[in-house]
């Protein structure tokens, strides 16, 4: 082949004709008109026509009538102006094409297991097997080159801000993010093993003891924990560590860095600052700690509303101490009666023990609740607490607060995506604060930090006096339409401080020692007052790129049963890997 310019297969455009250039990519279709060969040639920039014409070159026709999809080629030839009435005005290169007169064939394919241009749904297995395909298709090329680009920005912009980008190890000892951890069996140190880091958690703090002052890293996380559509066991997180910060001083770092992101990989501008929620108030307004903010239906406690009320759910939870709230549904009065038992039922699936609706059609009210239940007065006070207008309908649920507001925030959000309220392409970020520093742990009835151990309580709150689970921490969320991007903390630097926490938490002193020893002593050699926050790289470049799931923006992600079905990981090992390592296993050989 004679020398060319190479050119991408998206790059040529009128201005290139009479040009001779060489194009390489993957055969996207063939065609064969009247003997001319038409071959459609891809590569990550685009799609180039090529046009062969025996009369100029029979074995190069004769070879290009052979072609197949995904067949590799390098097609040499001059770019010439579609002939008029022929340019195609869906491809940026549709005015020209290139009247090709030498084809290089570099490798031949096999038949592809789906199609790759175009983007119908294909089953997620076979995508995985075949991840080096499906990654060839073009929302999966466009979702890998926004992520490159988003991360891209991040680091510029932190590393304008001052932040050095620093690796921490990957083979390490437990740190305590509260899932399961990865561990790795050392041949050196029989029966010992390494644990995966579950975030950098304690090298960044180590980090800001070490003097670095201002820390980030790209950084892989991994955690054994289920898989759902916003998790992976194995993910990034941007890491973010600040020496003598303030909290409005890392929250404006994670604002301009996540603007910065927006524009600069999406085009989007955002708006700073985010609005601010405290945990308390995003709970009782949206009954959840991930407010979704892109629509209104806040929640209104209506308990005063019912007060007296002769139904009887509804005074025995009031007796009780329970909470009633409610919120509307705008329009929601046009339902049909059986909308409003399929919701119910859904508010059921969704914990509630029950769902009351109130329609307030135009030509009167009905309601799920008994009407002895519902004077005009109290009408009259739930439409005033609530805002209610006649055309809406109202949904109500009783039960003790935490429970009432976690199922009315749930049912919240299924009727927004009924309504359609939930557009991706609305972001609406927000902060949550003023966490509380503990919660109860559900399977073993004790204390467990709400984010991790080493939270700083809330100023005031050092002391660690009184009921633990009124405390509060200086612990922050940001989060983007109903989905936590990132959480951080104001850390302990305190050893003193940071040994009583371990006690509230009732680890042994042994326990502490062996396990954050070296945290305790660090600390008493010069630790800075320290704070930052992690984000989650998968979930922001999902909600970028509108997906449903963050294995749409890995490249190459686990399924929901935490294997590669293409290389078929996890594996057994040879029975002699086995004895280096120290290991006998006696399970019964499985399939993945
Ligand atoms: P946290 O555990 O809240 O905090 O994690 C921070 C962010 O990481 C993302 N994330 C995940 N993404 C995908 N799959 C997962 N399994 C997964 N788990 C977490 C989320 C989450 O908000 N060391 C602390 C941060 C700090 O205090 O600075 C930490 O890891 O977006």
């Amino acid at each position: 082949m004679t020398q060319r310019r190479a050119a991408s297969c998206g790059e040529l455009r009128k201005a290139d004709v009479g040009q001779a250039v060489l194009i390489r990519g993957w055969v996207n279709a063939t065609r064969d008109h009247g003997g001319l060969i038409f071959v459609d040639v891809r590569d990550r920039f685009g799609v180039t026509q090529a046009v062969f014409d025996p009369r100029s070159g029979e074995e190069e026709a004769r070879v290009a009538a052979s072609l197949r999809s995904e067949d590799v080629v390098a097609i040499g030839g001059v770019v010439r102006a579609r002939p008029a009435g022929t340019e195609n005005a869906k491809l940026p290169t549709g005015d020209i094409e290139i009247a090709a007169t030498d084809l290089s064939v570099l490798n031949r394919s096999k038949t592809p297991p789906f199609p790759i241009h175009g983007d119908g749904e294909i089953d997620e297995s076979l995508r995985l097997r075949y991840r080096y395909l499906d990654l060839r298709r073009p929302h999966m090329q466009r979702n890998i080159i926004l992520r490159h680009r988003a991360i891209k920005a991040v680091r510029d912009h932190l590393d304008a801000q001052g932040f050095l980008e620093i690796e921490t190890p990957m083979l390490i000892k437990q740190t305590p993010e509260g899932a399961r951890d990865f561990v790795v069996p050392s041949r050196l140190h029989p029966g010992a093993f390494y644990a995966l880091p579950q975030s950098p958690q304690l090298f960044k703090q180590l980090l800001m003891v070490a003097g670095f002052h201002r820390y980030f890293q790209i950084a892989r996380c991994f955690r054994d924990e289920d898989t759902r559509a916003d998790r992976q066991p194995e993910f990034t997180q941007i890491d973010v560590e600040m020496a003598f910060p303030t909290q409005d001083e890392i929250i404006h770092v994670i604002e301009s860095t996540l603007a910065h992101m927006f524009r600069e990989a999406l085009g989007v501008d955002i708006a700073v600052p985010f609005v601010r929620l405290t945990h308390e108030q995003a709970m009782a307004d949206y009954g959840s700690d991930k407010p979704d903010l892109r629509f209104g239906m806040k929640l209104s406690d209506v308990s005063a509303a019912f007060a007296g009320t002769e139904f009887k759910i509804f005074s025995q939870a009031l007796a009780r101490g329970d909470a009633i709230l409610a919120f509307v549904d705008p329009g929601g009065a046009a339902r049909p009666r059986r909308e409003f038992d399929t919701l119910a039922a859904t508010a059921v699936e969704l914990g509630a023990r029950g769902l009351g609706w109130i329609s307030f059609a135009g030509d009167g009210v009905r309601s799920s609740l008994p009407k002895a239940a519902l004077t005009e007065e109290m009408l009259r006070l739930l439409r005033e607490r609530t805002g209610a207008r006649t055309g809406d309908a109202l949904y109500v649920v009783a039960d003790e607060l935490r429970a009432a507001q976690t199922v009315a925030g749930k049912l919240r959000v299924h009727v927004a995506d009924q309504r359609g309220l939930r557009d991706s392409k609305t972001f609406a970020f927000c902060w949550v604060l003023d966490f509380p520093l503990f919660e109860r742990d559900e399977e073993t009835g004790g204390l467990m930090p709400a984010h991790h151990p080493f939270t700083a309580p809330a100023h005031g709150d050092e002391s660690l006096s009184g009921d633990p689970l009124a405390l509060r921490a200086q612990h922050y969320d940001v989060v983007l339409n109903g989905m936590e991007l990132g959480s951080g903390s104001i850390r302990i630097h305190d050893p003193a401080v940071q040994r009583k926490i371990f006690s509230v938490l009732s680890y042994s002193d042994a326990d502490v020692e062996q396990r954050f020893g070296f945290l305790l002593e660090a600390f008493a050699h010069g630790a800075p007052p320290h704070g930052g926050m992690a984000l989650g790289v998968d979930r922001i470049i999902l909600l970028m790129a509108g997906g449903d799931s963050i294995r749409e923006v890995i490249a190459f992600p686990k399924n929901q049963r935490f294997a590669d079905p293409m290389m078929e990981a996890p594996a057994q090992l040879a029975p002699e890997v086995l004895r280096e390592l120290h290991l006998k296993t006696d399970i019964p050989k499985r399939r993945l």
